[in-house]
């Protein structure tokens, strides 16, 4: 029988798990409990990293012990998990002794084959990331690309890594092997890295104890993504006593797949392919970087302010109707807006309605015709438009080629495409108008029977989408709930005349409008109790990791929820501004400061990033467009009062200009 391990990221303890950690869970559960049912031998692993300086921060600020916090955030993981009826195999902790000995078994490994070596390493470091940058990759003052934090200025002696080495390698593998970055757009991202070429990488900490020891270098501890990524082969017995699991899942031809959020591709598909390759070890085969749910245009996080509580959600609905907006809503690869409308939205049209509605109504019909019982005989559902048999078997197929390439959203789509086609064909046969002529019997039956069965197989499909809830469904309508798909696939598997109880109605409507008052009303509630911590701020948008993202064609309309009202677009004051002076700020490649004239009594400091774009002299007289109403911001100890608005392209700022000459302090909208 063939394997298949997959794995999401661990999650950092210094937060409580939010949306986007549930949705890469809920995610890789579906696959885990597709790859059942279709009979593979699944290994899923999920767990939690929990070394490193932000949680001894964290920690410490709470006058506790780094593990005391994990233990607490790992029992909230815990519960969630449970509650959402996840279906992982393991939980690896990186506190774990079992943990412990895997990184010490690759370090042994890497260090046999002459990869390490004691430098001296500085640079800009973001405490968040726990990683380097270059000046290049910061934005304006030296802020973290992912985090927009400040990043520090950092000297160290540290345990290098010869990641250079293994460049050409790695590409050779992008090359061999596409299918180990995906989506595509991925992987061209992972190869622009590494094709700028690879620089030896820091390893070990001298700062740092809440880790584990670096053998054979005293003082030292190791890096936290070293240690981190080494969770996927440590759960599996690697470098402990039973290394079988790790043979059996990891050291195979068979799909090994790990599920990450776009936010940590580099690490996964560079640094950790680069770690195995030094270690001896085989590769895993993909690395699947999913997008950001994004919440007004912002990456979610913790500490995001918006309405979405997914806790609330569950607690009102279960998971189901949560993971079925997840699946459906999002592209996998792509990033996706989420909020309450668009949940509700969802629901009501596609669970309340479509699913729970069409349930009721066939249930209801046929206790109505057969006297409490399912139709007496089977039909093939064939009529002047429709082979719904036909259609069922086309839709399946569909459905396992989407699902095996983790298109979820159109495997939905395909099993919604059948179960329209079923509404259509009930209403064009209106068997409710011959129920009562006894000659009809069998045409009735058929119908319904027909109907119930393509009900059956689009259900029977939604089993590892909607665990909880499938299952009802299936059983509202005498149907088997299968553990394994085998044939329950294929067209006949509804037995004839069994009982039907009333159904209740599984997927209860919700009142928009009165839902979100309310849910805004339970948000501000819980604020408090859901934060663990201060740490993790709200992240910057997608477009600033995907270089693509500036590219103009491949940009998408704006959704419902990203439009604006024009009261919104009127609280920014942009103005004209005449640049009065400007002078390159000291030890920054990239700030410029600009003095400028906005029409107010006195002049303004602006602070932009256009020193690499634009010499100094040539802004001096020149008329732009500043953001009048900011708050003061400080970049490089300067305070700056605006921002000057410019056009990207390839990274480059281009200002923007008035077509003509026009008084600075003149309104622009
Ligand atoms: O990065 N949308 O842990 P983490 C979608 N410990 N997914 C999101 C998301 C969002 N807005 N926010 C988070 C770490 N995620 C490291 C990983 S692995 C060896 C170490 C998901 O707690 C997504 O899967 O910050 C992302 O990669 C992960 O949570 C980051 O979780
Ligand atoms: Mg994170």
């Amino acid at each position: 029988m063939s394997t298949y391990y997959i794995t999401t990221p661990i999650y950092y303890v210094n937060d409580l798990p939010h949306i986007g950690h549930i949705y890469t869970t809920m995610v890789t559960d579906t696959v885990a409990r597709y790859q059942r049912m279709r009979g593979r031998d699944v290994y899923f692993l999920t767990g939690t990293d929990e070394h490193g300086q932000n949680i001894e921060r964290v920690a410490e600020s709470k006058g506790i012990k780094p593990l005391a916090l994990a233990d607490r955030v790992v029992e909230r993981y815990h519960q969630l998990w449970s509650r959402l009826g996840m279906t992982h195999d393991d939980f690896i902790r990186t506190s774990e002794e079992r943990h412990e000995a895997g990184v010490h078994e690759i370090i042994r490994l890497m260090e046999k084959n002459g990869d390490f070596y004691l430098g001296r390493h500085e640079g800009w470091y973001c405490p968040r990331c726990e990683i380097f940058y270059t000046e290049k990759e910061l934005l304006d003052g030296n802020l973290c690309p992912i985090h927009k934090t400040p990043c520090e200025w950092k000297v160290e002696e540290n345990v290098f890594f010869r990641l250079s080495k293994y460049q050409d390698r790695l590409l050779k593998l992008y090359d061999e092997h596409p299918e180990f970055v995906r989506p595509a757009s991925r992987l061209n991202e992972v190869r622009s890295f590494v094709e700028a070429g690879l620089r030896d990488m820091s390893v070990s900490r001298t700062t740092v104890s809440w880790a584990v020891p670096f053998a054979g270098f005293e003082g030292h501890t190791v890096y936290v993504w070293l240690d981190a990524l080494t969770n996927y082969i440590s759960a599996l017995g690697f470098g402990g006593e039973e290394t079988k699991p790790f043979h059996h899942y990891w050291a195979t031809e068979d799909p090994v797949v790990h599920f990450i959020g776009k936010d940590i591709l580099r690490f996964h598909a560079v640094f950790w392919p680069a770690f195995l390759m030094s270690a001896g070890l085989p590769l895993p085969k993909t690395v699947w970087a999913h997008g950001w749910w994004l919440l007004d245009g912002k990456k979610v996080s913790k500490s995001a302010g918006g309405v979405v509580r997914p806790d609330y959600l569950i607690e009102r609905f279960g998971g189901d109707p949560l993971r079925y907006f997840l699946l459906r809503d999002m592209v996998f690869g792509q990033d996706a807006s989420f909020s309450d409308e668009a949940f509700i939205e969802r629901y009501n049209g596609d669970l309340a309605n479509d699913l729970g509605n069409t349930t009721s109504r066939l249930v209801t019909l046929c206790r109505r015709a057969f006297d409490g019982h399912l139709p007496p005989i089977a039909g093939v559902g064939v009529d002047s438009q429709t082979d719904l048999a036909q259609t069922a078997a086309e839709v399946v197929t569909e459905y396992h080629e989407h699902m095996e390439a983790f298109a979820f959203q159109e495997a939905l789509r395909s099993l919604y495409r059948l179960l329209q086609e079923t509404n259509q064909y009930l209403v064009r046969n209106e068997p409710w108008k011959k129920m009562k002529d006894p000659d009809a019997t069998e045409e009735v039956s058929k119908v319904l029977w027909s109907c119930l069965e393509a009900l059956r197989i689009v259900t029977t499909a939604l089993l590892p989408v909607l665990p909880q809830r499938a299952p009802q469904v299936l059983q509202s309508i005498g149907a088997p709930v299968p553990a394994k798909f085998g044939e329950s696939l294929s067209w006949g598997g509804l037995p004839t005349g069994g009982a039907l109880q009333e159904v209740k109605p599984l997927f209860p409507r919700i009142d928009k409008d009165a839902w979100i008052a309310e849910a805004r009303a339970e948000a501000g509630a819980k604020t408090e109790e859901h934060s663990v911590s201060e740490s993790e701020p709200t992240q910057s948008a997608a477009g600033q990791e995907s270089p693509a993202a500036d590219s103009p064609a491949k940009l998408a309309e704006p959704t419902a929820e990203e439009r604006i009202g024009i009261e919104q677009f009127f609280e920014t004051q942009l103005r004209v501004a005449r640049v009065v002076d400007a002078e390159k700020v000291p030890k920054s490649s990239k700030l410029m400061q600009l003095t400028v004239d906005v029409g107010e009594e006195n002049h303004r400091t602006v602070v932009a990033g256009i020193a690499k774009a634009y010499d100094a002299d040539d802004l001096v007289g020149k008329l732009v467009v500043v953001v009048a109403n900011l708050k003061p911001a400080k970049l490089m100890g300067i305070e700056s009062n605006g921002m000057v608005l410019a056009a990207t392209e390839d990274g480059q700022p281009v200002l923007l200009h008035p077509e003509r000459d026009v008084p600075p302090g003149t309104q622009v909208r």
